[in-house]
Formats: C-alpha cells, sequence, structure tokens
C-alpha cells in the first residue's frame, strides 16, 4: 500500500520510492521528505498501481533486486507508460553491468550504488527533478511554437482573404504592417508591441469582409449608405477577433485605426489619449499607403501629397509623434513603399 505523507505542500515534487526492505524506505523517506511530497511501494507491482492511481511523479527510485518485478523492468516499463517521471535506479556493486544495460537502453536517467551516501542519494534526486522540469520546459517551448506557427498561418491567411475580395487592397495591409513597424521602431516600441502591432497591420481591414465585394471595387462615389457600412470595418473586425488573449490588443487597435486625434474619426469619434498607440501609429500608415495607392474612383496622389497630409495635420487629425517618425523615414532615412513586404 503507498504510504502518502500528511502534510504534502501543493507543487512540491512528488518521489516515488520502491524498495522491498521497510528499513531502506524509512530512511529515504526522512531524507527526502524535507524537499519533496514522498509515497512509497514495496514491489514493482505496487509502484505500477501507485503510479496510476497516485501519478504523476516527478521522479522514481527503484531497487534493482525486488522479489517478483526487478527495478529495471520496473523503470522499463515505467518509461513507457509514465515517460516523463524521471528514473533512478539503487543497485549493489556487483549488478552494476545490469544497471549500466538500463541506462544505455534509456529506461534510467540515472543509476546509484549501495550504500548510497545521503547526500548523493539527495542531490541525485533534486538533479533528477531540474531534468523533469527542464523537459517540461522545453515541450512547452515547442507546444508554443506550434501555436505561434499556425497563429501565424491563420493571420496570413485571414490577411490574403480580405485582399483577394477587393483588388484595390492587394499588398495594402502588407505595406502598411511594414510601414507601421518601421514608425514603432522609430519610437522606440519594446518586442511585444511590435508584434501586437504587426498583427493588428496585417489584419486592419478584415471587416471589411462583412462589405460587399462590388462596393470596394465599384469606380465613382459611394452613397451615403454604402459608405455607411464600408465604416462599420473596424468595428467588423473588433467582433471578430475581440475574443483574442483579453491582454492582447490586436482587436482594439483595429477597431480604432480609423479614429482621428481631433474626435472626427469613425466608428465611436474617439479622441487623443482615448486612443491606443498602436491604432494611432497603424492610422498614419493606413493614410500614407491609402493615398500612395489606385482608388476605384481616382488614381495614386503619389507621396509627396501623403506625406503633406501627414504634415499639415499631425497632432489635430494624426498623433503628433507618429506623424514625426512617419515624416522622418520618408524624408531622412530613404523608407520607400515600394520594398517587398515577404519577411513579414
Ligand atoms: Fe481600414
Amino acid at each position: 500500500m503507498a504510504n502518502v505523507q500528511d502534510g504534502k505542500t501543493p507543487g512540491q515534487t512528488r518521489v516515488l520510492l520502491v524498495d522491498d526492505d521497510q528499513n531502506m524506505l524509512d530512511s529515504l523517506g526522512r531524507l527526502l521528505r524535507p524537499d519533496h511530497d514522498v509515497f512509497t511501494a514495496h514491489d514493482g507491482k505496487e509502484a505500477l498501481s501507485v503510479l496510476e492511481s497516485c501519478g504523476p511523479f516527478t521522479v522514481i527510485v527503484a531497487d534493482l533486486k525486488m522479489p517478483g518485478m526487478d527495478g529495471i523492468e520496473l523503470l522499463s516499463r515505467v518509461s513507457r507508460a509514465h515517460p516523463d517521471t524521471v528514473r533512478v535506479l539503487l543497485t549493489g556493486h556487483a549488478d552494476m553491468q545490469s544497471a549500466i544495460d538500463a541506462s544505455n537502453l534509456g529506461y534510467v536517467y540515472r543509476f546509484l550504488t549501495k550504500p548510497c551516501p545521503p547526500e548523493i542519494l539527495r542531490l541525485s534526486v533534486a538533479a533528477a527533478c531540474r531534468h523533469a522540469e527542464l523537459v517540461r520546459d522545453q515541450r512547452e517551448l515547442y507546444a508554443l511554437r506550434r501555436c505561434k506557427s499556425l497563429l501565424e498561418g491563420v493571420v496570413k491567411g485571414f490577411s490574403a482573404l480580405v485582399e483577394a475580395r477587393d483588388p484595390y487592397l492587394a499588398g495594402h495591409q502588407q505595406r502598411v504592417t511594414r510601414l507601421a513597424l518601421a514608425m514603432g521602431q522609430e519610437l522606440g516600441m519594446g518586442k511585444d508591441d511590435l508584434e501586437t502591432l504587426r498583427i493588428a497591420g496585417l489584419l486592419h481591414d478584415i471587416g471589411k469582409v462583412y462589405v460587399p465585394a462590388d462596393f470596394l471595387s465599384r469606380p465613382g462615389i459611394l452613397r451615403q449608405e454604402e459608405l455607411s457600412i464600408i465604416q462599420m470595418h473596424p468595428q467588423v473586425g473588433y467582433e471578430i477577433l475581440k475574443h483574442l488573449d483579453q491582454d492582447w490588443p490586436v482587436a482594439v487597435i483595429i477597431r480604432q485605426h480609423h479614429e482621428r486625434m481631433d474626435g472626427s474619426g469613425y466608428p465611436l469619434g474617439l479622441s487623443g489619449r482615448f486612443i491606443v498607440q498602436g491604432a494611432r501609429i497603424l492610422a498614419v500608415a493606413d493614410v500614407v499607403d491609402a493615398m500612395c495607392s489606385h482608388r476605384p474612383y481616382r488614381q495614386s496622389l503619389g507621396i509627396t501629397a501623403a506625406l503633406a497630409e501627414i504634415e499639415k495635420n499631425k497632432g489635430m487629425l494624426y498623433d503628433e509623434r507618429a506623424s514625426e517618425a512617419c515624416l522622418r523615414l520618408f524624408r531622412e532615412k530613404g523608407y520607400s513603399l515600394t520594398e517587398q513586404a515577404d519577411s513579414l
């Protein structure tokens, strides 16, 4: 029967000791209990049952010589059924070759010879716990990388979907993102904020999926009701993305990318400090790229006119610092909208 210890601390590492010698279990238990939540079993069969009913365990320490199932057989089974449990084998000198074989076969993380000095055993179990933590961290990192790669694919897929519906939007979100990121760097934004800005830039017009395609490509002036529908796209984009992590303001930036500093923008008519920094930057980048692009109702107005618009309205319609960063990039640092943005 497993000997579940009283007073265990939640989150403490759990160690299972397996030995047919009760005195050995008692002394190992006394040694390890201050640092670990210790369980015990008297043979391999009982150990497997404890692993099933009380697991997961961080570390299992098993004696080699036990009646019935020996320590190597037990740890080889544990390696298959509970691969995250780090396995330590206790062995006599005479069984050294068996222990080396078990180690080479991957059943055992470390083996210790009996009689084992208490400090060596204590340090070995501590090392096994750190190893378990490292393995868990690596797995979490791998899962995060997979998630990030999946998110990247979804973001780029959605971005392409919007642009496919509107021939005049081709490449727009990529160019806006590239310019917004350059402006963000110019303003000294941190890595996390730049990443948020990147995702928001790539998706900022996602709400246009709601707009009938012929509104987007029809030449001539739109009627007021058609314009009203197009002007809903920041709010629609927000609705699509608002369930993303609450601490990740991509949806908020998208909702605010047509707001203006004097409150004359849409959809909420927010002004000044109520507009987040990412949206202020995106707004300037969006205007510059839109003015430089052909539209169904007009030709490109060109970069000179676009920069003149930003200069004229900086501090009124557009955030002053974002506007100045944009002007600096084009006028002093040779920035160009036509460069490739493939690496976004
Ligand atoms: Fe937009």
